[in-house]
């Protein structure tokens, strides 16, 4: 348990082995954390919980810190059970203490858990005064489930954000200034590129209306990796500079390939864009983590996609990456597609048609080659890569 402001606590689990998220979905190379905070005022306020699988050693915690028994009510910011999981728990042993959250996290947790506990129900700046501390609740409705809110603690000035401002990285230090900032910006992106850009336009309504309150934070402090301490809303700035059609101004090439002919072709068009001074990124989808396609997707402008035609259609880790693509919402990025076949040649239209159902802007016919390139094609890729750069400025 780590002291963050006078009388509230960290009593987290930092999960260093943990590699994925979301079942299978989201990749966690630096590991992630499961905040939990304990405020120790006139009343004992637990803020959220941890994932079930680490109870046992929450549960030692919370004994050995303040006794499960002392608890005196409960805030959940959020249902999902990565922090509300260890609930089901903590409440067999106090059955009776009032859980604090929104109208949809008492719904969720009920559906979750089939009890109904002794719910508080609140709302955007219901207060509850514990003592020396007053908690101030906000809703964060859909960001980025229908339950989320923060809780903020005035007279400490401090945030606890849930979600939002968090990152899945295992830190040997809790608070920015104690860690590695590249990293630590490299998974708050990664977090932000894969679980809110949908959410974006909600986002930035929220952040305006946050900045609106004015009001003083010392510390935002998240339920997944560490804390911001050092200029703490240098992370709200940068969740509303995601939030707008956000672009590097560069370009990522995607492809997947059979026997390298669209592979040619995608280093064909990089050379084009090289030729005219715009960065790009060059993948292939197949053996590339799709969290971290993901986040070079969301910081590029343009998306070029290229596959082969197999059966008629795309090869599976582009049909999969179209899918997400379409679910991300992007806004203000051109993209356009390519690929090689043998006879039907499906593939680069299909790559266009879905680039384009998705809301991305594309800005040239589809770049094909039969079998594999001559001379010829592969020039015609330089000039297709050209052209393209050309709609980047
Ligand atoms: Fe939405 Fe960290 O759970």
């Amino acid at each position: 348990m780590i002291e963050i402001k006078k009388n509230i606590y960290w009593l987290g689990i930092k999960d260093w082995e943990l590699r994925e998220f979301h079942g299978h979905e989201l990749s966690t190379h630096r590991g992630s954390s499961y905040n939990s905070y304990l405020i120790k005022d006139k009343k004992n306020v637990l803020i959220d919980t941890v994932w079930n699988p680490h109870k046992d050693e929450f549960e030692a915690i919370l004994e050995k810190e303040v006794g499960i028994d002392n608890i005196d009510m409960i805030v959940i910011n959020h249902s999902e059970p990565d922090h509300a999981g260890s609930l089901g728990y903590i409440m067999s042993k106090i059955p009776d203490v009032p859980v604090y959250c929104s109208k949809a996290g008492a719904e969720i947790l009920k559906k979750h858990f089939h009890k109904d506990w002794n719910f508080k129900i609140v709302k955007t700046g219901d207060t509850i005064n514990i003592g020396e501390y007053d908690l101030v609740f906000v809703e964060m409705r859909m960001i980025h489930w229908p339950d989320s809110m923060m809780t903020y603690v005035k007279g400490a000035n401090l945030v606890f954000s849930n979600d939002a401002f968090g990152q899945h990285f295992a830190s040997a230090g809790l608070f920015n200034d104690e860690t590695d900032n590249c990293e630590l910006y490299q998974e708050a992106i990664k977090y932000y590129a894969n679980i809110l850009t949908p959410m974006s336009p909600l986002i930035k309504k929220k952040v305006e209306e946050v900045r609106a309150l004015n009001l003083p934070i010392d510390i935002i402090a998240p339920s997944h990796g560490v804390l911001w301490r050092d200029n703490p809303t240098q992370i709200i700035d940068k969740y509303y500079e995601w939030s707008q059609e956000y672009n590097e101004n560069s370009v990522i090439i995607i492809y997947d390939t059979m026997y390298d002919a669209t592979k040619k072709m995608a280093e064909a068009i990089g050379e084009g864009l090289h030729k005219n001074n715009v960065k790009f990124k060059l993948f292939n989808a197949s053996v590339t983590d799709s969290s971290d396609l993901i986040t070079e997707i969301f910081k590029a402008k343009g998306i070029i996609m290229g596959s082969c035609t197999v059966n008629n259609t795309v090869l599976h880790s582009i049909s999969a990456l179209l899918e997400e693509i379409k679910a991300h919402k992007y806004k203000g990025k051109i993209a356009a597609g390519f690929g090689s076949y043998g006879w039907s040649g499906e593939s680069p239209k299909t790559i266009t048609k879905a680039l384009e159902a998705a809301g991305l802007k594309v800005v040239l016919e589809p770049y094909k080659v039969e079998y594999q390139p001559t001379e010829e094609d592969i020039i015609k890729g330089i000039e297709f890569g050209e052209n393209f750069a050309k709609h980047m400025f």
